[in-house]
């Protein structure tokens, strides 16, 4: 379950809102205008589940987001923990970035944190096993995998080449707290 923290953009050391419930989290974000919702799988799900079977077991939830907001495809990523190349890819998106459609992602299982700036603020929302989080188009925002990624996510995509990411420039990333799980905790 996804825990959201909110600091201003300028004071990473004070926490102005924390909270895990998933009715806080779903309309404080919705507020701000972006999507969270929580998916439960119809059935047992094995943790090496193919994309096929991925996207059967939870093929109404994605059919219904799709609809909604004219996401033309979706497919499974598999983060499977000590990747060789883990640090590389876990900086791939550590840099503050944006996108010309929205961004959305459900965690079948293991997780990471979305950090999103808007309005002066930084939310930090941490996902795990049935969060699903969609991005707006062109909203500020970064994401950490953490030192030892491990996830399984569907991702959404309005075009078929899909999302190319735009970076800022700025460093604000670099001041904000990271994702560290505890280890071998998959959240
Ligand atoms: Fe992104």
């Amino acid at each position: 379950m996804a825990r959201l923290s909110v600091y201003s953009d300028t004071d990473p050391s004070v926490t102005e809102l924390s909270s895990a419930d998933p009715a806080l989290v779903t309309a404080h974000l919705a507020l701000a205008g972006v999507l969270f919702e929580r998916w439960s799988a119809p059935q047992p799900i094995p943790d090496d589940a193919d994309t096929r079977t991925v996207l059967e077991v939870y093929a109404a939830p994605v059919a219904a987001l799709k609809e909604a907001r004219g996401f033309q495809s979706a497919d499974v990523m598999r983060m499977p923990r000590g990747l060789p190349d883990a640090a590389d890819r876990r900086a791939a998106f550590l840099a503050e970035h944006t996108h010309d459609e929205d961004e959305a992602r459900f965690f079948v299982r293991g997780g990471g944190a979305f950090y999103l700036h808007m309005d002066e603020k930084v939310f930090r929302i941490v996902c795990g096993a049935g969060d699903l989080l969609s991005i707006p188009a062109r909203t500020k925002h970064w994401f950490d995998m953490g030192p030892d990624p491990e996830f399984t996510a569907i991702r959404f995509f309005t075009r078929p080449d899909g999302w190319v990411a735009s970076f800022t420039g700025d460093v604000i990333a670099d001041r904000f707290p990271k994702f560290e799980p505890e280890c071998g905790a998959v959240p």
